[in-house]
């Protein structure tokens, strides 16, 4: 089988926050701890510093990461350097790249191909350029260094990147770096680190239980009388930084071997076997699409025929696809009371199956303490409102699932729960009907970008009605 390799993405908005320290350090932590495991390193920077940590003096380069963008395959232009780390020796000049990375997992794919297998560092400008986006999607771990309440304000940036591309966020993690200890708050937050914690634990941002301290031995390894930059493993091993490298370092090894299939891997899996069984499945690991139909729980990757409606929240935290019969039955029993007993259930499913399949349905659960009811609309596919249903949510809030209206208490609760049982205020669910021969296709760039549209103009309408 052939190998791919399991990527850490180095990225933050800022400078000077530690992302190179982190990213060169890193590798020479994790190449000590597993002597046998690969590891490279790259960046999009351009100011050498990975160069001028890893190069042997005098050796010959096969390229750098202009030529490994350019198509070069990264295995062969990878060099073998100092402390036994791989690094793809850094350009100066990457601004005609831009225009050849059009698509979000270009690099993705590269890596994928490149030959390349254990870990790879990638550190980053301190942008969103399309290489920083590209590093990010390709990234199995998302490491974001901050030092202050600014540079967590920032990170805003990237979590909401991966929201627009409804990319699962859980990759992305903060870590508070360049932390002086002698800093002491009076209160609840006691120091740096509480506080930078507590704050991206307020923001929904995961924090990585380690941090890393600011250290003036570790800030005086860059500058030496021989130009060379040295690792805090060989020349600060009496910091406290060392072992906040060594602990990260761990988790990250732990997380590897807890991986069997790398982002890499499962997208260039998907792509390779783009038309077999398993694309769903691989799609919706990438996508962050729930792998079941809500209504019937079924795996959507066992039962793909058949998927007729694709839902997405508001907020954008669910979205899927819902199997055709399962969301017309649903709709017969929540809004006509009919089940399959019913005596003109047929004839009357077929009249919903036909005006649901034209048109896209909203749900909007409005739960107050006395009684909840969930406001029902059709719009036609040209946004006029056509129908509109109050339907009753009795036992909803006390978590009644075997009544006429189970799938549609199912739909609610897996895609618009929020905290203790209760519904998320303000989110909406939108139902969109989708091309059973080729559901997939409402997830390709131009039908997608106008379901958006959709789902915008829906929530502007909301809004100011
Ligand atoms: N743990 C640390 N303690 C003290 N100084 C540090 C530490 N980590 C990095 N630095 C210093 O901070 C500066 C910025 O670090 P760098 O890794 O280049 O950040 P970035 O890549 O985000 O711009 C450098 O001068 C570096 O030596
Ligand atoms: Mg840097
Ligand atoms: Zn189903």
């Amino acid at each position: 089988m052939q190998s791919y390799p399991y990527i850490i993405t180095i990225s933050s908005e800022k400078g000077g926050v530690g992302k190179t320290t982190l990213a060169t350090n890193l590798a020479i932590y994790l190449k000590a701890m597993r002597e046998e495991l690969p590891v490279t390193i790259f960046s999009f920077d351009n100011h050498f510093t990975i160069d001028r940590m890893f190069e042997h003096k005098g050796q010959r380069l096969k390229g750098d990461v202009h030529d490994m963008l350019m198509g070069a395959r990264a295995g062969e232009v990878v060099q073998t350097g100092q402390y036994g780390v791989g690094y793809i020796p850094s350009s100066m000049e990457l601004g005609d790249i831009h225009e050849r990375f059009k698509g979000p997992m270009t690099l993705t794919r590269m890596l994928a191909e490149s030959g390349l297998s254990g870990i790879i560092i990638i550190d980053t400008r301190p942008d969103l350029n399309i290489l920083t986006q590209n590093a990010l999607y390709a990234a199995d771990r998302v490491l974001i260094p901050v030092k202050d309440m600014p540079s967590l304000e920032n990170c805003r940036n990237i979590f909401s990147l991966f929201e627009q591309r409804g990319i699962d966020k859980k990759s992305l993690a903060l870590l508070p770096c360049l932390i002086d200890e002698r800093i002491k708050f009076e209160g609840v937050f006691k120091d740096l680190k509480t506080l930078l914690r507590a704050f991206a634990a307020n923001r929904g941002y995961r924090c990585l239980d380690t941090y890393i301290s600011k250290s003036p031995k570790v800030e005086s390894l860059n500058t030496n009388p021989d130009g060379r930059i040295y690792p805090i493993l060989t020349h600060a091993r009496g910091t406290e930084v060392h072992g906040q490298f060594a602990e990260i370092s761990r988790d990250i090894l732990r997380s590897y071997d807890a991986t069997p299939e790398s982002r890499a891997c499962l997208y260039y899996t998907w792509l390779a076997e783009k038309e077999g069984k398993k694309k769903e499945s691989y799609l919706a690991r990438l996508e962050g699409l729930a792998e079941r139909c809500l209504i019937c729980g079924a795996l959507l990757a066992e039962q793909p025929d058949g998927r007729g409606f694709y839902y997405e929240t508001s907020d954008r935290t669910a979205r899927g696809f819902l199997h055709d019969a399962c969301f017309t039955d649903m709709l017969c029993a929540a809004l006509y009371g009919m089940t399959r007993d019913s005596q003109t259930f047929d004839a009357a499913r077929m009249v919903i199956a036909d005006k649901a399949g034209k048109s896209v349905s909203l749900l909007i659960p409005k739960t107050a303490p006395s009684e909840s009811k969930l406001d029902y609309r059709q719009f036609s596919t040209t946004g006029e409102q056509i129908f509109q249903k109050d339907v009753t949510l009795d036992g909803f809030s006390e978590g009644r699932l075997e009544g006429i209206n189970s799938g549609l208490y199912l739909l609610l609760n897996e895609s618009l729960a929020g905290y203790e049982g209760k519904l998320r205020g303000d989110a909406w669910l939108a139902v969109h009907p989708v091309d059973p021969a080729d559901p997939d296709a409402v997830l390709h760039d131009e039908r997608y970008r106008s379901l958006q549209k959709v789902q915008g103009q829906i929530g502007a309408a909301l809004a100011y009605p």
